[in-house]
């Protein structure tokens, strides 16, 4: 393993073939979940990301009620494709639920009128960091992860089943475990189009 941050952010991928032969405690993964939220960039220092981690049945309890929501909006042909990518993160060892406060950015709003704006956009900035720093800490341990969106559709029952506080907001579900696979070479587009750089 290297610890080069240059080296790091070029391992990360989206891991999706996982499993559940954890070569990390949940105790060490809670120690840097934690460390990533307390040292994420936020505005202002707001901290508005919030997270929940799940593991063994509670783990299962959430990929069987993305599996029940699927089902009912989708065909029984679609269904048993979508059955398929569900179970694959159920495989893993764990999921990473995270939120946003709400309540936070409505403070700041009301504090900051001027920036009343900015703040919603602020905060889902600020959890994709969080997200990014979680996800690159994975990889440096060889925790593979993907990054997954079944809100808006699953909130209610995560709410219920994970005794979610009403101001947390769901944002993504970052389900991980060991490495089965390997990810395919990653395409990029042309640089030359992405960056430009002024010097002299
Ligand atoms: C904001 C954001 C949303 C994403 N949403 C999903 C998603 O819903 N499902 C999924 O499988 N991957 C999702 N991804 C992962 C991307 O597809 C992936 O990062 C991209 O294809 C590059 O591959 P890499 O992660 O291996 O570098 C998302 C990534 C980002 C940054």
């Amino acid at each position: 393993m290297n610890n080069c941050f240059e080296n790091l952010i070029s391992q990360r991928r989206s891991v999706y073939n996982i499993s559940n032969n954890p070569t990390v405690s949940i105790e060490e993964i809670s120690v840097w979940v934690k460390e990533c939220l307390l040292q994420c960039p936020t505005p202002f220092n707001s901290q508005s990301g919030r997270i929940i981690l799940l593991f063994g049945k509670h783990h299962q309890k959430l990929w069987n009620i993305t599996s029940d929501a699927l089902q009912k909006i989708t065909s029984a042909e679609q269904f048993s494709k979508t059955k398929n990518k569900i179970l694959s993160f159920a495989a893993g060892f764990g999921t990473i639920l995270y939120f946003i406060d709400d309540k936070i950015t409505q403070d700041l709003q009301q504090q900051f009128p001027l920036y009343a704006d900015n703040f919603p956009v602020w905060a889902e900035q600020a959890n994709g960091i969080l997200q990014f720093m979680v996800w690159s800490i994975l990889s440096e341990h060889d925790i593979g992860a993907s990054l997954q969106h079944y809100n808006p559709l699953i909130d209610a029952d995560v709410k219920k089943a994970f005794s979610v506080p009403d101001s947390w907001r769901l944002i993504a579900q970052m389900p991980f475990g060991s490495i089965s696979i390997k990810p395919e070479a990653k395409t990029f587009l042309p640089l030359e189009n992405r960056i430009k750089i002024f010097k002299d």
